[in-house]
């Protein structure tokens, strides 16, 4: 087999074979083809896309690439839910805690962030001593014992994503649903889901800026998921404005103990229902998603959830008193109000512009070896479509350094103050 006559076959728009597909990826990790191959398949991949088939033997060869994780161990459906990105987004925090108080596994594998999307791992570890470094035979033991646990990514999963994904960056292909669907989807597959629930956010903060190619890709996904046997859902959420009021690794922390009180802002609780019932669905703890969503009401209501947030932090080092005292978490030196240069209804709050503003306070990192200000970032006070007065704060700023202009000019250039618009809708479309 020769790698030309591959990309001459995609470039002329027909389709590969499992063995075109399998030969291509093997000898990219290997090293055998060359970066300039791999860039031209790539291309032509952008160009002319690839059937099912394709993408599901492509997700299957990368998956392949590298080791797999063995949740065998764990008894019961192990479902994972994976976000495209957002900024705010408290969502694991407290989904995670949620659907294990009412018996599905959460057996997580996480990363730290990068850019102006947080990661999960620098938001837990804004408890003072919690930490991932967990042995796999103690994840899989927490897990079964009291169904959640959460590990630092570890060992070399999917190469064959490391290395496309950053040739890709370079060679302007980083844009193609089949090369993204599978980048995705293999990672979580080798992460060991049995069924996955995926979140594809579009908006100024998500990665698909338009709700057309959040349905394509999601609908990619779920078709993904149904050739290599995982059950997968997918949930298209607007991602034009931050998730909740919460901005930043301890102020989301808190966000999430109000959420799971039963408390918090409303479109972080009504995603969170809506991702935690397809989750409970697929892990087979109930029969409608109208059950599982009643499941986990009562689960932030009688304090269950709360109860099992406790016991996960205190399992991995932390201190569960924060559950009852958030004001044990770090705290910032200065909260600095913004106030409304106008009076009217907020009409945009661009996410990807209030992540970067969070990431100039310390909230997030530039590069990978940057250190995080836990104690960093912003609350919101307004949303798209609420009325705003001349002076009244929109939001506040918690920094540990007093002169805050730049983070300032940032914020006002983000925020649009208008005439009346409708609130938008949090929850576009569910896909199964
Ligand atoms: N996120 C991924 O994990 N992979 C892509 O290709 C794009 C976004
Ligand atoms: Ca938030």
């Amino acid at each position: 087999m020769r790698m030309v006559d591959i990309i001459t076959k995609k470039r002329d728009g027909h389709e590969l074979s499992p063995e075109e597909i399998h030969f291509f990826i093997d000898g990219y990790v290997k090293g055998t083809i060359p970066d300039y191959q791999a860039s031209a398949l790539t291309m032509a991949i952008f160009f002319r896309d690839m059937t099912d088939r394709e993408i599901a033997e492509l997700t299957r060869a990368m998956v392949n690439s590298g080791e797999t994780v063995d949740l065998s161990g764990i008894k019961g459906v192990k479902v994972d839910k994976h976000s495209t990105g957002g900024v705010g987004d408290t969502t694991t925090l407290v989904l995670a805690p949620l659907v294990a108080s009412v018996g599905v596994p959460v057996a997580k594998m996480t990363g730290r962030g990068l850019g102006f999307t947080g990661g999960t791992i620098d938001k837990l570890e804004s408890i003072a001593g919690f930490h991932v470094e967990l042995t796999p035979e103690r994840f899989i033991e927490l897990v079964n014992r009291d169904r959640i646990a959460v590990i630092g990514q570890s060992g070399e999963l999917v190469p064959a994503d490391k290395k496309l994904y950053a040739l890709r960056d370079v060679s302007g292909s980083v844009e193609s649903i089949p090369l993204i669907a599978s980048s995705i989807m293999s990672k979580k597959i080798a992460a060991g889901a049995d069924a996955i629930v995926l979140e594809v956010t579009t908006g100024a903060g998500a990665f698909m800026k338009n709700e057309k190619d959040a349905v394509r890709l999601a609908e990619t996904m779920v078709r993904i998921g149904q050739h290599v046997g995982r059950k997968t859902a997918a949930v298209i959420t607007d991602m034009s404005q931050p998730l909740g009021f919460a901005v930043g690794n301890a102020l989301e922390v808190k966000e999430a103990i109000d959420t799971l009180k039963g408390n918090g802002p409303a479109d972080l609780k009504e995603l969170v229902l809506t991702l935690g019932s397809l989750m409970v669905l697929s892990a087979g703890k109930a029969e409608s998603v109208e059950e599982a969503r009643r499941l986990l009401k009562n689960a932030l209501q009688n304090g269950q959830a709360l109860a099992k947030f406790r016991q996960f932090i205190a399992n991995q080092g932390g201190d569960p008193e924060v559950a009852d005292h958030p004001e044990k978490l770090p705290q910032a030196k200065f909260r600095i109000e913004l106030p409304a240069k106008s009076s009217g209804f907020l009409t945009a709050m661009a996410a990807d512009e209030i992540g970067l503003a969070a990431m100039l306070l310390g909230a997030g990192r530039a590069t990978k070896e940057d250190s995080v200000n836990f104690a960093a970032g912003i609350v919101l006070h307004k949303k798209v479509g609420d009325p705003v007065k001349e002076g009244e704060p929109l939001l506040t700023i918690h920094s540990d350094r007093a002169d805050v202009e730049d983070v300032k000019s940032k914020l006002y250039q983000s925020i649009k103050i208008g005439s009346h618009l409708e609130k938008p809708r949090l929850i576009h479309q569910i896909i199964t």
